[in-house]
């Protein structure tokens, strides 16, 4: 691959041509293209992998402008070219009219109602409140491999704890998480198409959720779903169905996300040896402050989500001086919006105690991610602790042995062998 996988791209790695784009070298190391993107074509007409034409949004300012942009569309349904788009979201099996009422696939007014409705249910007190039980998590995932003095962090660490945390949340019973766990392994194997196991398990999972959800109506406990059936807002309720979209959307939006966060944030100050000491130091000496500031950095620097959700035009769009046709696609690049140095100093460097930082890895506007504050203490709380518990952790492979996921809307490793000193 071209450049420094991780670090500043070197001013021979940024393509002196248009580059090639969603190729291997590309999921390895997509900035220095990105770089090329944001200088000579910021809204660039692209074939996607799946034959799709759609427009690729780099800049910072155009970023933040369309994410925010009501012309924009989240519905399908406004898509002209929609005959053979397939898994626009990333969602497997979305096209399925029970999916389709999720709210990354909706506009104002339904949007406003049902986003409404789940942040009365799902408040950053109660993701407060579940700090310990984090902690605990985190902790007891690393207990199952302490002692062997190696381990894949994605497989054993960053991926078991999102989906255990956000069943507990939900209100999954334990004896029923493993199911849960599985099915999400599959989804994040084999992303993308609505096909053979990906399918059969989001089928489950929809299915048990569907199951669970009148269940928690019957009998309700202390958990988001029974708050999400509970709730309501001027005497409107989610109906089951809509409950049961919303807590899919949940799981599937706060998955693979957190797992990549932990993920690339690890191998992030794995390659800033400068940066990761200076964050031990401070957490050592019982300062919250970098490890705060640097998460937010991380997400900057390589967050989980390279790519937004769709975009539709509803009208003609003028962005960044192109002009976007009703009906086509509009994918906004935060990976490459994030690293744009008019809007970040040295945006290639990793800089923990990075203040202006208003990064777009959470997106911007009526979609920021409902998420945040569990993703926030997931993520600390698991770097924290891995620094914590295994101060010499170390990779196990060199960086171009490492092999990346190469979705479209997610940016994440398959695998991160590591080693420490075993205890
Ligand atoms: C929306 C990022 C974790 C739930 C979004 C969006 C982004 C994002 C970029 C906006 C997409 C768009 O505008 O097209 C992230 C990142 C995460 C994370 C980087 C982890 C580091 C979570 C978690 C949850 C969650 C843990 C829930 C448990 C949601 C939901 C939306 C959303 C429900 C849709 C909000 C709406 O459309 O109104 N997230 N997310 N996310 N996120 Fe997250």
């Amino acid at each position: 691959p071209t450049g420094c996988p991780m670090g500043r791209p070197a001013e021979d790695s940024v393509p002196a041509a248009a580059p090639e784009l969603f190729t291997w070298e590309f999921a390895t190391d997509p900035y220095p293209a990105y770089a090329w993107l944001r200088e000579h074509s910021p809204v660039h007409r692209t074939t996607l992998p799946s034959g799709v034409e759609a427009w690729l949004v780099t800049r910072y300012a155009d970023a933040r402008q369309a994410l925010a942009d009501t012309r924009l569309s989240k519905n399908p349904a406004h898509h002209t070219g929609s005959a053979h788009a397939k898994g626009r979201t990333g969602i497997p099996g979305e096209r399925k009219a029970e999916l389709m009422t999720h709210l990354l696939n909706i506009d104002p007014p339904d949007h406003t109602r049902l986003r409404r409705l789940v942040a009365k249910a799902f408040t950053p007190r109660r993701v407060a409140a579940f700090a310990p039980r984090v902690q605990e998590l985190t902790d007891r995932l690393i207990d199952t491999f302490v002692a062997e003095g190696e381990a894949d962090l994605i497989h054993d660490f960053a991926f078991p704890l999102p989906i255990y945390a956000i069943c507990e949340l939900l209100g999954v019973p334990a004896e029923d998480q493993d199911d849960f766990r599985d099915w999400a392994g599959m989804m994040i194997r084999h992303g993308g198409g609505p096909r053979g196991g990906v399918a059969r398990s989001v089928k489950k999972m929809r299915s048990y959720l569907a199951e669970l959800i009148h269940r928690k109506r019957e009998n309700p406990g202390d958990d988001l779903i029974s708050d999400l059936i509970r709730t309501s807002d001027h005497g409107e309720h989610l109906t089951e169905n809509e409950a049961a979209a919303m807590a899919f959307i949940l799981l599937f939006a706060g998955f693979e996300t957190t797992v990549n966060l932990i993920g690339n944030g690890t191998y992030a100050l794995l390659r800033n040896p400068g940066e990761r000491e200076r964050l031990q130091r401070s957490l050592a000496a019982g300062e919250t402050g970098l490890l705060a500031t640097g998460l937010e950095e991380l997400l900057r620097y390589d967050g989980p989500v390279e790519l937004a959700t769709w975009r539709y035009a509803t009208e003609p769009v003028t962005l960044g001086g192109q002009e976007i046709a009703p009906g086509d696609p509009v994918l906004v690049v935060l990976a490459a919006a994030d690293r744009d140095p008019e809007r970040f100093r040295d945006p290639d460097t990793l800089d923990l105690a990075r203040i202006d930082n208003q990064h777009v890895g959470y997106g911007h506007g009526i979609h920021y991610c409902l998420g945040a504050p569990l993703a926030r203490l997931e993520g600390r709380t698991a770097l924290a602790t891995l620094l914590r518990r295994l101060p010499d952790l170390r990779l196990a492979v060199e960086p171009d042995d490492l092999r990346w996921r190469g979705g479209l809307i997610m940016r994440g490793l398959r695998t991160l062998p590591v080693r420490f000193t075993p205890r």
